[in-house]
């Protein structure tokens, strides 16, 4: 027999959800993943790194040319001024680097802040490593910060806090007093920071992502992840990277090295000319704002009540004045009888908690945003 490391962990909600659409023929706002084309200029660039022969093992780190471009990018954006050799890591998608991080620097025993509701890759991810996951809950009325909560939460066995800004499931937001007072806290108790930014370029109401990048203090022991799925609608790619101090990067590439070694050549030759040109990332909020005003104007009049949505391609809409049934009942009656299949928000919560919510994924063509606002209106 063997002993599971996770007995209680099943498979995520977002592959439980996306296969019931499938099955039911529904319209399928669950998972995050777009539905409208990827760019052929991007595609373009990957097919003729392969026809050009760049099709064995890239470099462990990555690319130098994709680290560069990365480089410029995050100069450009963040005004971030670092080493291209010593501080970037491509990684397979920021769930690598997620992993990495968190299996690089937690022993057993060790204490990890996770704001709650959470994206579930951290838990299992720190568990493994023998850390002790310790939630601290989000303002439950608009998904901010509660930093009263987060220092209580705070003991001598804590290590990490791992943040996430714009928040996925909720769409919130951290402000610059955020960050400000985070990297009090941290340096306070001299914890690494974590900071999950793969919305970084999705942001709206003319807000500005709030990297951790930005606070120099901050970044002395910060990692900041993103993914290329996220911003160039590749999802399927799975290439990410982190950004992290020399002294956490060297010890973050022995477990890179070990779990993935290196990512895919010809994608990162595709993704590295096609990030060279600014014009491919810096409207991509104006595009999600977009679609994220067309799904609310479209659903006006229905019984869901939107929460604020400020980032991310996210909108979470409360059903409390249609239905008292749970979350996870609730998303599995939509996309059975209503062919709507949308993520509960409750497996974000390791106590499951419930608050008749759920997560409509918008990143998808206009069409598709209305035809699913025409239903959420007959519910
Ligand atoms: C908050 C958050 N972090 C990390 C990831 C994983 O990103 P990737 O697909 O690049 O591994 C996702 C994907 O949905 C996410 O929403």
């Amino acid at each position: 027999m063997i002993k599971s490391k996770l007995p209680d962990i099943g498979t995520t909600i977002f592959t439980v959800m996306s296969k019931m659409a499938d099955e039911a023929g529904a319209l399928n706002l669950s998972q995050g993943f777009p539905d409208f084309e990827v760019s052929r200029e991007l595609i373009a660039h990957v097919s003729n790194a392969m026809k050009q022969g760049h099709n064995q093992y890239a470099p462990m780190p990555g690319l130098l040319f994709l680290r560069k471009s990365i480089a410029n990018s995050l100069k450009d954006t963040y005004n971030w001024n670092g080493d291209i050799v010593t501080e970037i890591t491509v990684t397979g998608g920021a769930t690598e680097a997620l992993y990495s991080c968190i299996t690089a620097f937690i022993h057993p025993g060790d204490e990890v802040l996770i704001i709650e509701p959470a994206y579930d890759s951290y838990i299992p991810a720190v568990r493994l490593s023998g850390g002790v996951p310790v939630p601290v809950q989000l303002n439950p009325e608009n998904f901010s910060v509660q930093w009263n909560n987060v220092e209580e939460a705070i003991t001598e066995k804590t290590k990490m806090i791992i943040i996430n800004s714009p928040h996925n499931p909720t769409g919130s937001v951290w402000s610059k007093t955020d960050l400000i007072k985070l990297e009090q806290v941290a340096i306070e108790r001299n914890l690494l920071v974590l900071s999950d930014e793969v919305y970084d370029r999705i942001i709206f109401d003319g807000l500005q992502h709030e990297s951790v990048l930005r606070f120099p203090e901050l970044r002395k022991r910060s990692m900041a992840v993103f993914s290329f799925g996220k911003t160039f609608h590749v999802t399927g790619w799975k290439v990410g990277y982190v950004v992290a101090p020399d002294y956490l990067t060297s010890e973050i590439r022995k477990v890179h090295q070990f779990l993935n070694f290196s990512v895919n050549t010809p994608i990162q030759y595709g993704l590295a000319t096609y990030l060279a040109d600014i014009n491919h990332y810096q409207n991509l909020h104006i595009f999600y704002e977009k679609k994220r005003d067309l799904f609310l104007k479209r659903i006006t009049g229905s019984r869901f009540k939107p929460v604020k949505c400020s980032g991310t391609y996210f909108q979470l809409l409360s059903y409390a004045a249609i239905s008292d049934k749970d979350e996870r009942t609730m998303a599995e009656y939509l996309t059975k009888e209503y062919k709507i299949a949308s993520i509960p928000v409750s497996p974000f919560y390791s106590d499951q908690r419930n608050n008749n919510i759920l997560r409509f994924c918008f990143a998808k063509k206009d069409e598709t945003i209305k035809k699913a606002a025409k239903i959420l209106c007959r519910i």
